[in-house]
């Protein structure tokens, strides 16, 4: 919604980039906000009056907005029957210092996030890439102008295209990974996604990056549309919780649910299943999701052991990434990317 209302506003650069900041922030420190709003509100406030108050703690609590600044522009697009209320609320807040009952409601996350990055990672790096996700990413753009995140660019590269390469690309909407592939290599790459209403994405954004080399197809990755053996490379960047790249999607914490996970989990496998025979001898295949769960990582790489016993697991590729099973992590705090997980095979 944002960047629309943006587009047809006549902010300048600095007002929208406040205006993007409020917006992601609140979203992203919803839970923290409503803890401080119901400290001090009492009763139930309709969702209007809890909207204007978010923005104004947000601003006060995490952002450093001057107080005056902070209250007088929230009361001002307060609804009018709640501005003395609202007024009354943030100036309290602003007096008084902070301090969350727990960890899940300081950072803002639901509570099985970080139960579960902390039982999968341990408590102090879970803490540390949590709170490394509440922070705007950064920007990085490619050398033919697509903005993707240098972890995204890693995984691209680790794929190892050379020209004269047939390239399938399982889960391939909007197209990143895919027009990196096509460009440096100018393979060919059949870019498919079950989604059809993202496959125009993958045409889009090949066309924009002026790449001829990118096919773009609807189809299930778990059935792909081609002969057995046809592609030197195959990668799986398989639909996942994304929970290592929360930030970049501020309200994607308050819509993942934990059942979600295990779901994902068996998906992936059997994305893995189709793709292994699409592999011509000696090809490879590469796997990765956006997300640090063990369920999506580490577990499906223990599955494709016993399931794929002949597939030889590559050495980890170019870029920050640490050892993980058999294939390689790299944590949002590391190197200030999106936290992402990696595998690669080669076929026999
Ligand atoms: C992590 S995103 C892919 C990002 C893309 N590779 C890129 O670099 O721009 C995962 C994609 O998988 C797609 N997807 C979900 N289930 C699928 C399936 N069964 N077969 C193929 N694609 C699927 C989603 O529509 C989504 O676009």
């Amino acid at each position: 919604v944002l960047p629309g209302l943006l587009d047809r506003s006549r902010l300048e650069t600095r007002d929208r980039a406040f205006a993007t900041e409020l917006v992601y922030g609140t979203t992203r420190m919803r839970r923290a906000c409503d803890w401080v709003v119901d400290l001090h509100g009492r009763g139930r406030l309709d969702l209007n009056v809890r909207v204007s108050l978010r923005l104004g703690v947000y601003q006060l609590v995490f952002l450093g907005t001057p107080p005056h600044a902070a209250v007088s522009s929230t009361v001002d697009i307060a609804p009018a029957r709640a501005r003395s209320l609202v007024n009354a609320v943030l100036r309290r807040v602003a007096s008084e210092p902070v301090s969350f009952p727990d960890e899940a409601t300081a950072l803002s996350y639901p509570d099985w996030v970080v139960e579960r990055l902390s039982a999968d990672l341990g408590p102090g790096p879970a803490r540390v890439a949590l709170e490394a996700m509440n922070r705007p990413p950064n920007v990085t753009v490619r050398a033919d102008g697509y903005v993707q995140d240098l972890a995204s660019q890693w995984v691209a590269a680790a794929v190892g295209v050379r020209l004269g390469d047939r390239v399938a690309d399982l889960c391939a909407a909007p197209g990143g990974k895919a027009t990196a592939m096509a460009h440096e290599s100018a393979a060919v790459v059949a870019a498919s996604d079950r989604n059809a209403d993202r496959v125009g994405l993958i045409s889009a954004n090949a066309q924009r990056v002026r790449t001829t080399n990118v096919i773009a197809l609807a189809a299930d990755g778990t059935r792909p549309p081609y002969r057995s053996g046809s592609f030197q490379r195959v990668l799986v960047d398989a639909p996942c919780s994304g929970l290592g790249v929360l930030r970049r999607r501020p309200d994607a914490r308050w819509r993942i649910e934990e059942a979600d996970v295990d779901r994902l989990a068996d998906l992936q496998r059997r994305l893995v299943d189709a793709a292994v025979p699409l592999l011509r001898p000696g090809g490879t295949l590469v796997y990765s999701v956006c997300t640090l769960t063990d369920a999506e990582t580490v577990d499906v790489d223990r599955w494709v052991a016993e399931r794929h016993p002949t597939l030889v697991p590559l050495p980890l590729p170019e870029g920050s990434w640490e050892a993980h099973g058999r294939g390689g992590r790299v944590l949002p705090q590391t190197a200030d990317t999106d936290g992402m997980f990696i595998l690669r095979f080669r076929a026999p």
